[in-house]
C-alpha cells in the first residue's frame, strides 16, 4: 500500500510471531490498482476490502466455530439473532411456508410469528420433542424447520433425529440452534441438521462482554446466500468482540466442563430442599426426556437448571433477593451464575394461563450455573430459598 502523511508506516517485520490474535479494526483494505482488486473480488486473490464485507478477526472466530461444529465457511455476525435472521429471511421467500419448534427462544418466535408472515412467508409453530408434531405441520411449500435442541426455559429435549429424518424425506432444510447444547454436547451436523446457528453471546464466547453470533449451511449456496443477505443488510460483527469471544473460546471447554458439573450438582440438591415443588435437569431421573438425553446428549447435561418454587411473586422476589450475590440477570453463560424469572421477563408478554400450560409460573426459575466455588454456590441457593420460605 502507498504510504501517505496520512496512513501508518507500518512496523519493521520482525522473526518473531505474536501468540495472540491482533485486533484489527480498519473498515477499509487499500489495494495495489484496479486488477488486484478484480483479482480480489474474483477470488483470484485473497484479501480484504470493507470490513461491512468481512474482517480477518471475523474469519478468525468463524473457523474456530467451524472446527468445533464439524461445519466448514460459517458466518459470523453481530448477534445470535442476526444469525437466526440470516436464516430465515436470507433463505426463504414470499410463498414459503416455515415450521419452528413452538418453544423456540422469544425473539426468534417473535420472527416467526410477526416478521415473516410480514414478508409473505407463512409460518407454523409445532412440538418438537415430538416428531410426528412437526410432521404433522409440514406442508408441500414448507422450505425449513427451525428447531432448538434444549429448549428454553423448560429445558425440554428436542427429537432431532427424528425430524432430521422427516425433512430429509420430504426435502425440507433442518435448521438447528445449538446454543443451549453447544458443540461440547452435541453437533447437530452429526444428526441430520443442514443449518447450524449458535449466539456465541452465551457459553462459547462466555463472559457477557460479546454480543456475536455464528451459522453455517453444509450446502455452500445456501452458505453464500446467507453471507450476502447479511453483507447487505449490515449484519457484521465488531472486531473487538470478535477478539473478546476468540480469547473467550480459548476456555470453552474447561468452562463447560466445570460449570456442567456444578449444574449437576445444583440440580441433585435443589430437589432435595423443601418448598421447592420442581426441577428440571436434561440427565436426572426425572427428566421428561431422561432416555433421550442420554441417547442424543450421551448424558450431558449442560449449564441450565431450571426449578419452580411454592408461592408467587412474593416468594420469587424473596428468593432473589435472598440468593446473595447470584446476579438476577437474563442471560446465560456467563462466567457467573445468573437468575432468570420468565414471568417477569422472556415470557411476561404470554397470558398468565398460556404461561401456566408451559409450566412457567411466578414459581419458576431458570439458572444458568457459572463458575462460582461449588459449596459457596449451594449456600447462596439456600439462603435464597430459606427467604423464600420465610416470605
Ligand atoms: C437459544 C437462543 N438463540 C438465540 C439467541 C439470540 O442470541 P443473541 O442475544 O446473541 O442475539 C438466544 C439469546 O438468548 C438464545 O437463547
Amino acid at each position: 500500500m502507498k504510504q501517505t502523511l496520512q496512513r501508518p508506516v507500518g512496523l519493521e517485520e520482525g522473526v518473531s510471531k505474536p501468540v495472540v490474535s491482533p485486533i484489527m479494526p480498519s473498515v477499509v483494505y487499500g489495494s495495489d490498482c484496479p486488477d488486484q482488486l478484480d483479482a480480489q473480488y474474483e477470488g483470484r486473490a485473497h484479501g480484504y476490502t470493507y470490513a461491512r464485507e468481512g474482517h480477518p478477526n471475523a474469519d478468525l472466530l468463524a473457523r474456530r466455530i467451524d472446527a468445533l461444529e464439524g461445519m466448514q465457511n460459517g458466518i459470523v455476525l453481530g448477534s445470535g439473532m442476526a444469525a437466526v435472521s440470516a436464516v430465515l429471511l436470507g433463505l426463504c421467500k414470499a410463498g414459503d411456508h416455515v415450521v419452528g419448534g413452538s418453544d423456540l427462544y422469544g425473539r426468534s418466535l417473535r420472527l416467526m410469528k410477526e416478521d415473516l408472515p410480514r414478508l409473505g412467508i407463512e409460518t407454523s409453530l409445532a412440538d418438537a420433542t415430538n416428531a410426528d408434531s412437526i410432521a404433522a405441520a409440514l406442508r408441500p411449500e414448507t422450505r425449513l424447520v427451525l428447531i432448538e435442541v434444549v429448549s428454553n426455559p423448560t429445558l425440554r429435549i428436542s427429537d432431532l433425529e427424528g425430524i432430521a429424518e422427516i425433512c430429509k424425506a420430504r426435502g425440507v432444510l433442518l435448521a438447528v440452534d445449538n446454543t443451549f447444547t453447544t458443540p461440547r454436547a452435541l453437533r447437530p451436523v452429526d444428526h441430520g441438521a443442514d443449518i447450524v446457528i449458535q449466539s456465541l453471546t452465551k457459553l462459547l464466547a462466555g463472559h457477557s462482554d460479546a454480543t456475536l453470533g455464528w451459522v453455517a449451511a453444509k450446502d455452500p449456496d445456501l452458505n453464500d446466500r446467507m453471507r450476502v443477505f447479511a453483507v447487505t443488510t449490515g449484519m457484521t460483527p465488531s472486531p473487538f468482540d470478535c477478539w473478546l469471544a476468540e480469547r473467550g473460546l480459548a476456555t470453552f471447554d474447561l468452562r463447560f466442563e466445570r460449570t456442567q458439573q456444578s449444574a449437576q450438582r445444583l440440580a441433585d440438591f435443589l430437589a432435595e430442599q423443601p418448598g421447592v415443588a420442581r426441577v428440571l435437569y436434561p440427565t436426572r431421573q426425572d427428566h421428561p426426556e431422561a432416555a433421550r438425553a442420554q441417547s442424543l446428549l450421551q448424558g450431558r447435561g449442560c449449564n441450565m437448571v431450571s426449578f419452580v418454587i411454592d408461592g408467587g411473586r412474593a416468594q420469587a422476589n424473596a428468593f432473589v433477593k435472598g440468593a446473595n450475590g447470584l446476579a438476577f440477570a437474563p442471560t446465560l453463560g456467563d462466567v457467573g451464575t445468573t437468575l432468570s424469572h420468565p414471568a417477569s421477563s422472556s415470557h411476561r408478554a404470554l397470558s398468565e394461563g398460556d404461561r401456566e400450560v408451559m409450566g412457567v409460573t411466578e414459581g419458576f426459575f431458570r439458572v444458568s450455573v457459572g463458575l462460582e466455588e461449588p459449596d459457596a454456590l449451594l449456600d447462596a441457593f439456600a439462603k435464597g430459598l430459606e427467604a423464600a420460605r420465610s416470605a
